[in-house]
């Protein structure tokens, strides 16, 4: 071991890999540690993120989009022929509320026949390449704990029927996870505990990847990013796009009505007069209940991961930093004696950036509401809220066969 790395190790008085220090280590070891920032250790304990003042955000609401929906639904049409639209299919996340150990993509949300949550997502992105008459290209963000599985499994599955020459991988970043003392945790004698470093590096990892030539090439314009786990996600959304394209906004978010004042979903607002997500618990009781004449919640419009961000101004903020959000997980680590450890409860720290944030970026979003009994199925959980359960629920009663 290199002793820049141990003398790291002594400074930050670290548990776990003091045994190491005078070996030599797996080379793929050495590489993490060298490019592990260890300044992260330092933001443990006062992260907390200053807010700014926040305001309401109006909405554009269902009934306006409805008036609207065949000029809507022409210019973003147009905009998927002229091949300005690509789509961004966030893949790299854990799911450990789910409890699956593959892809979340992976998981068969049918019942007596497979439908795999991939599949359905590249069947409803397909009902708008057929009414186009135009491929969009995806792009499909993995992490290295997925990467070649998803792989495999879209060739295995002849990529569901989409043309797989606008299929495109690409993997996002790592970070060690570290325990709430704040020693690095290892997960294997070659391996420090490394995971997913959030979906706000997306872009950043979707440039790594060399992919910025691939826009370019194609022409692309726009990105629509979304979540795997929303098996109701309508992607490149015709009318989404062209309400976007209309409204002037560089950046456009699909919003629900939430199902109370009090429900645990971040709201479209501004923040200090720029479009921001304020999450559910930096929200006062007054803020929460607050209306206007109409009744309408002003912070009643909650996220659902589907976003569109104009190309040129991801490409401005590229290089800016995003706030770094420090979520505690359960991390499988080796101990001081080198004994494998699975945790029951929560026992680490995990270093993320959030999509959510990148909006605060954007010098004006478009809030467009959807409705959630058509567009919103999220599968977070096994059972309960937001489940497996209630995602098949909501499939059927859209006319999805489980069987
Ligand atoms: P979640 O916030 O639900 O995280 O991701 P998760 O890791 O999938 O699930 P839990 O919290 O461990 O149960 C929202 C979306 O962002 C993607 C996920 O794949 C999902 O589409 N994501 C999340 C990434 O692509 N990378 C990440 O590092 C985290």
């Amino acid at each position: 071991m290199n002793a820049a790395i141990e003398q790291k190790i002594a400074d930050y008085k670290q548990k776990y890999l003091g045994r190491l220090v005078g070996t030599d280590i797996p080379e793929k070891l050495n590489r993490q540690l060298e490019e592990m920032d260890w300044s992260n250790l330092d933001k443990i304990r006062g992260n907390e993120l200053k807010r700014g003042s926040f305001a309401p955000l109006g909405a554009m609401e269902i009934p306006e989009i409805e008036s609207r929906k065949e000029e809507f639904r022409e210019t973003g049409i147009q905009a998927i022929r002229d091949r300005k639209v690509g789509a961004i299919l966030l893949a790299g996340g854990q799911g450990t509320r789910l409890g699956f150990d593959k892809a979340k993509g992976m998981f068969n949300i049918g019942v007596g026949k497979e439908l795999y949550i991939f599949e359905q997502l590249v069947e409803n992105l397909k009902q708008v390449t057929d009414a186009a008459g135009a491929w969009v290209p995806l792009y499909v963000m993995t992490s290295e704990k997925n990467d070649e599985q998803t792989r495999a499994f879209f060739t295995e599955h002849d990529f569901f029927g989409y043309n797989r020459d606008y299929v495109k991988f690409f993997v996002q970043e790592m970070v060690p996870a570290v325990d709430f003392s704040g020693n690095v945790l290892m997960e294997a004698e070659d391996s420090l505990a490394m995971s997913p470093n959030g979906n706000g590096g997306w872009f950043k990892s979707l440039l790594r990847a060399g992919l910025k030539q691939d826009l370019a090439e194609k022409g692309i314009e726009w990105l629509n990013v979304f979540a795997v786990d929303n098996v109701l996600q309508r992607i490149a959304d015709p009318v989404f796009v062209g309400a976007t394209i209309q409204s002037g906004c560089v950046s456009g978010a699909k919003v629900v009505r939430k199902a109370d004042p009090y429900e645990r979903v971040g709201a479209l607002c501004l923040e200090d007069g720029r479009p921001s997500i304020v999450e559910y618990y930096d929200l006062t009781p007054e803020m929460a209940e607050a209306t206007d004449e109409k009744g309408t919640l002003l912070y009643g419009f909650g996220v659902i991961l589907n976003y569109l961000f104009r190309v040129d101004t991801l490409m401005e903020i590229a290089e800016s930093k995003l706030p770094l959000h420090i979520v505690e997980k359960k991390v499988p680590y080796l101990d001081e004696n080198g004994v494998f450890i699975k945790p029951s409860e929560p026992n680490a720290y995990k270093f993320e950036t959030l999509i959510l944030d990148m909006i605060y970026m954007m010098d004006n979003c478009l809030s467009f509401e959807v409705d959630r009994e058509r567009e919103f199925a999220p599968v977070k959980n096994a059972a309960g809220v937001d489940s497996v359960e209630s995602a098949r629920e909501l499939l059927q009663k859209n006319g999805v066969a489980l069987s």
